[in-house]
């Protein structure tokens, strides 16, 4: 089940290795994302399966959105009797994707079990706890992953099977260099000149304070710093007064590939986004997150990813900071020897086998 941009990045990983190992997936588009550049390009230029179908679900507040989600899912699932349902991340589409199946007795796996920023003020937070809940397994990114859910009492099903965001990177990697220089001459761009920007969530755009410092900060390091990259989501297009700012470069929300390019090339990335600041970790480019948490603690741990919080002056001074400093304090985390998507193809095959359905109506 898939609905929204991160969505289609980690589906991308998994399908591959789900058909590896016999398993037939059917995909469900909840509809969250529709314009072509937050949907369709995903599939294109990521070789994702079309989806059996589209809910066409579109924008709405949280509560509709996801209770349109959840009466469509569940006419689905009457119809299609899954044997399992595999949810990823922490969107609305994740919440509803994993309800539906919960109420029928179907089992729910997920992908990016456990992470938690511990701000219940977030919708992704309520999404990501209330889906692990409902979760027969759950595969977790990371450690700090697993012991969040132990916390939470979380025992059962829970797999440390590592990140499959950064498994598709890795082997994308080749192909990011190809495009590279082609990428960077359109748009005029010297290679660790620029800063790549974007800032998606909900909890920053929709909050007049919090933007307005926010855009402050963005200003400033166009002025003090370097020119900027800004590919903006359809909503933050909305709350920029003009249609231009001085030394930014504003985008359509741009394909995988190309934001792999802008987030390796940038001197720094500036992010609220929970993939683009792992991205850019791992390309080994400083990240300072625009948030005032963020639940990939063990990224923030290395040195690599810096919550810098909303506060504009805040934001250039550790922009100055991170950019000077020679290298990031260490490289990204230890990753595990299998694969994460075949890990997690491996676990549901030996569970579909073992009869999950039964499991999940105990
Ligand atoms: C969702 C996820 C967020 C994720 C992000 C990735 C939730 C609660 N949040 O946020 O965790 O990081 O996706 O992008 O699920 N819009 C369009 N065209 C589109 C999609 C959205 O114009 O194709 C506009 C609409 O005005 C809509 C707004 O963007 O109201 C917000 O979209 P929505 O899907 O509700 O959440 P995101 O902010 O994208």
């Amino acid at each position: 089940m898939v609905g929204a941009r991160p969505q289609f990045i980690k589906a991308a990983a998994v399908s591959p290795a789900l058909r590896e190992a016999g398993i037939v997936e059917q995909l469900i588009h909840t509809g969250q994302h529709y314009d072509y550049e937050m949907s369709q390009v995903f599939f294109d230029g990521l070789n994702l399966p079309r989806p059996a179908i589209n809910l066409g679900v579109g924008s709405a507040s949280h509560g509709a959105q996801t209770g349109r989600m959840l009466e469509k899912v569940e006419e689905v699932l009457l119809q299609w009797e899954p044997d399992l349902v595999l949810v990823y991340g922490d969107t609305n589409s994740t919440l509803a994707g994993a309800l539906a199946p919960a109420k029928l007795r179907i089992p729910v796996a997920q992908v990016e079990a456990g992470l938690r920023s511990f701000d219940p003020a977030t919708p992704e937070e309520i999404n990501r706890v209330l889906t692990d809940h409902l979760t027969c397994f759950l595969f977790a990114p990371n450690k700090t992953a697993v012991a969040n859910l132990q916390a939470e009492g979380i025992r059962d099903g829970v797999v440390l099977s590592g990140d499959v965001m950064i498994e598709l990177l890795e082997g994308f990697l080749p192909h990011i260099e190809a495009v590279s220089c082609r990428l960077l001459d359109v748009l005029s761009l010297r290679p660790k000149a620029f800063v790549l920007v974007t800032v998606p969530r909900a909890e920053n755009t929709d909050d007049p304070a919090r933007w307005g410092s926010i855009l402050k900060g963005i200003k400033a390091v166009a002025k003090e710093m370097a020119p900027i990259v800004w590919p903006v989501h359809p909503r933050v297009r909305e709350r920029l007064a003009t249609p231009s700012l001085d030394g930014v470069i504003l985008l359509e929300p741009r394909p995988y590939l190309e934001t792999q390019v802008l987030a390796r090339s940038a001197c720094l990335v500036l992010t609220d986004s929970g993939g683009l600041q792992k991205e850019a970790a791992f390309h080994g480019t400083p990240c300072l997150v625009l948030r005032d948490r963020t639940e990939w603690v063990e990224l923030e741990r290395t040195g690599l990813v810096c919550v810098a919080g909303i506060e504009s002056q805040t934001i250039l001074k550790r922009a100055q900071e991170v950019v000077q400093a020679t290298s990031p304090a260490t490289s990204y985390p230890e990753r595990g020897e299998v694969p994460p998507s075949r890990l997690i193809a491996k676990t549901l095959a030996t569970g579909l086998a073992r009869g999950t359905r039964q499991k999940a109506l105990r």
